[in-house]
């Protein structure tokens, strides 16, 4: 499964892909606007935890230009019983790729992978500030279920996260 987006391509991770996946989630974690991390955390517990994820049922699928990794979306499974049909949504695309459409390619694989999976909700959180990411959830039908209020404070600066899901499949 892989959609071609201008030489882009959406496709599983794998192994082999880790070292430039970890260099993009780093990317954009020391943007220190998007995502909860502000550095990507260590190459090695990066690699196991991402590994550990896949094995226990979790979808990691990453945007790929010739061999550089230029975005990820994963959907990974609640671990605890009565909590495994939902899964928690996580993406982000290298900063020079932005607004070319990869993150809704990405999105829509994710989804429909997720589906096929038998996930049943998909929840994510995302700072009240991130106004390209909530757009871009919210055409994909997720709605606001919460706000966590002044949940983050960096550099001095309160944000609120929105608490976001949407139902899939037979729900
Ligand atoms: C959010 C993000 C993943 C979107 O990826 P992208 O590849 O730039 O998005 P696309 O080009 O596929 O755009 C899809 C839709 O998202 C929305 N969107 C994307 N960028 C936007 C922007 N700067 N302003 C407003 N809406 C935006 C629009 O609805 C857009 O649809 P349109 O092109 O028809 O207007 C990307 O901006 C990103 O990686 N940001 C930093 C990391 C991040 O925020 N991760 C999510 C944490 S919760």
């Amino acid at each position: 499964m892989s959609a071609a987006l201008e030489g882009v391509r959406i496709i599983p991770l794998e192994e082999k892909h880790i070292e430039s996946y970890h260099r993009c989630l780093d990317a954009v974690a020391r943007e220190r606007k998007y995502i909860a991390f502000v550095e990507a955390p260590p190459l090695d517990s990066t690699r196991k935890y991402v590994m550990a994820n896949v094995a226990a049922g979790a979808l990691y699928f990453v945007a790929v230009d010739g061999v550089e990794i230029v975005g990820w979306c994963d959907v990974v499974p609640l671990k605890w019983e009565g909590f495994t049909h939902c899964g928690r949504l996580g993406m982000g695309v290298s900063k020079n790729y932005r607004r070319r459409g990869i993150g809704r390619n990405l999105m829509e694989v994710a989804l429909r992978e997720a589906e096929e999976a038998g996930f049943e909700r998909v929840e994510l959180g995302v700072f009240a500030s991130n106004t390209a990411a909530i757009q871009l959830y919210e055409t994909f039908g997720f709605v606001v279920e919460g706000v966590l209020k002044k949940a983050r404070k960096l550099d001095g600066t309160y944000d609120d996260v929105l608490l976001m899901a949407r139902f899939i499949g037979a729900t």
